[in-house]
């Protein structure tokens, strides 16, 4: 059966995320697939685990192979990321037939869930197909999973005491842990399972509008641990496992219980590579050439981002305070992301727009208004930017987290340092208290706190920055990893016995 024994930190992890810590591509010369790294926090924290402890990583490659047994290739020799010692054993891939997967990730993850839990009902699709195509790829990953047990079984039986962790992680992937619950008890495979969600839990009113709401929550129970960026997505979250499911809660120990089991439910805040990002702050050559204050925003280019009241927002700037013109630039960097779905398609033809008007009607001879990169950049030249900037606009209209204004903060090394402008509606506003709070949707507002931004004395920034970086700082990402497993570890004592609902 599915073990409660006490696991320990030093036990096996297995990793299971719809990516893969890198994907592959082929060389369009040689012929051969290749690795192409990514960089994000998830990969830096989690990556050393998975190699330390023998794990093992489940996950889609990011490409659709005709020989779904073609060999994973391992790392290229240069390779200096945290990836670089995940061998090719240690990872197992993902193959789905391209229209299915299609309808799973653009469809039902990235049309319904993205949008839905980020409280956009208005962007929300809900297709019946999409759901049945997120349900047999769920099954995939779960199959994989146990496959992945047994691996790990076969190689460690000897000398392991304390049952592996699978730890599955994100939207794509609520209906996995279930099965892998119900198909590891079948084969007599110990181990013990979390979830994490890396974007928001709506409120009950939002989640219900799911015709699938019910079995989402099933699902994702099947887990002994359920993680969350915030208190308030815990919240949420127990309050739908209550309300749609009859499920008896303890609010005060974040506790849920269905049938006869007690999950546990924790605040589990994400952070960045803290250390890292002020080495590459150190290290970045300037490039930004520019006499001008410029105000930073780095996004993936998506609806949740707020980057089109971004752009109004300074557009209002400009007219109520044409003291900055000539004086400030919007650096505004938008990374190409999910370009099969029409909503990003828009946006993006929003963006142009938006640009174009907005430069056509203040840009100078000598200046314009807005430097728009829609692409990717490297992180050392992003460390420059994080540095050079004098002031950073997060404004989402939602978001889990927000790991940007924690990685400019972290590369604010310059004294004295730059301002963060944060909305209140990312995970981020719940503890970065020193930013400059601005609600996105009120453009007036949201202009005078640019203003107040590019005129705040620099004594006040060097207080404000400095309790920001004390903080990001203590809270890095392998601190997250830290509490992540002695969640773990504690599992047992607190789910003893359920109090109070
Ligand atoms: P999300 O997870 O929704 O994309 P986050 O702000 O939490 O938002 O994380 C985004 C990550 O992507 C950060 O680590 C950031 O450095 C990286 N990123 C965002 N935009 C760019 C860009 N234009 N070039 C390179 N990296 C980027
Ligand atoms: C968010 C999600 C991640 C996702 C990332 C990039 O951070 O929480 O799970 O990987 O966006 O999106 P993509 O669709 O390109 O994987």
């Amino acid at each position: 059966v599915v073990s409660r024994t006490a696991c320990n930190s030093k036990g096996s992890m297995i990793v299971v995320s719809n990516r893969l810590p890198f994907v592959l591509k082929r060389n369009e010369k040689t012929g051969e697939l290749e690795r192409k790294a990514s960089a994000g926090g998830l990969v830096t924290a989690v990556a050393p685990v998975v190699i330390r402890g023998k794990g093992i990583w489940v996950g889609w490659p990011g490409i659709h192979l005709d020989d779904p047994n073609e060999k994973i290739p391992e790392s290229d020799p240069n390779d200096k990321t945290p990836t670089a010692g995940l061998l090719s054993s240690k990872i197992v891939a993902i193959h789905a037939e391209p229209k299915l997967f299609d309808s799973y990730y653009n469809g039902c993850c990235n049309g319904t869930f993205w949008p839905l839990f980020h409280s956009m009902p208005d962007r929300t699709t809900f297709i019946a197909d999409h759901w049945r195509a997120y349900i047999k790829i769920n099954e995939e990953f779960a199959e994989k999973t146990v496959y992945a047990l047994k691996l790990l079984k076969q190689s460690e039986e000897k000398n392991c005491t304390s049952p592996p962790i699978v730890w599955v992680h994100d939207y794509h992937l609520m209906l996995a842990a279930n099965w892998i619950r119900q198909r590891a008890e079948e084969d007599e495979l110990k181990c013990k399972l979390a979830f994490f969600l890396h974007i928001p839990f709506p409120p009950w009113d939002i989640f219900r509008l799911l015709p699938w709401s019910d079995e989402v929550l099933q699902g994702i129970l099947g887990c002994d641990m359920v993680g969350f960026h915030i208190t308030d997505y815990c919240l949420n979250f127990i309050d739908c496992c209550q309300r749609n499911l009859g499920c008896r809660v303890d609010r005060k120990n974040l506790l849920v219980e269905l049938g006869g089991r007690t999950i546990c439910v924790r605040p589990l805040p994400i952070g960045v590579p803290f250390d890292r990002f002020v080495q590459l702050a150190h290290n970045a050559k300037t490039v930004l050439s520019t006499s001008q204050k410029v105000i930073l925003g780095v996004d993936r280019l998506d609806y949740t981002k707020g980057l089109v009241h971004r752009l109004k927002a300074f557009e209002r700037l400009l007219e109520k305070h044409p003291e900055h013109i000539e004086k400030v630039v919007l650096l505004q960097i938008a990374v190409p992301s999910r370009t099969d779905v029409k909503e990003y398609q828009d946006l993006k033809e929003e963006m142009d727009q938006l640009v174009g008007r907005i430069n056509g009607r203040f840009t100078t001879p000598n200046w314009s208004p807005i430097r728009y990169i829609y692409g990717c950049v490297g992180q050392e030249e992003l460390a420059a930017f994080y540095r050079d900037a004098a002031v950073a606009l997060v404004t989402p209209l939602r978001d889990g987290m927000n790991l940007v204004a924690k990685e400019f903060v972290a590369c604010q090394i310059n004294n004295p340092p730059g301002v963060l402008i944060l909305s209140p509606f990312a995970g981020a506003g719940e503890m970065m208290h020193e930013a400059l709070i601005c609600n996105p949707y009120e453009l007036d507002d949201a202009a005078e706190v640019m203003h107040r931004a590019l005129i705040m004395p620099e004594d006040e920034r060097t207080v404000r920055m400095n309790h920001l970086r004390r903080r990001e700082q203590v809270n890095d990402v392998d601190n997250w990893m830290k509490n992540f497993l002695k969640a773990m570890d504690s599992l047992e004592e607190e789910a003893d016995d359920i109090g109070a609902t």
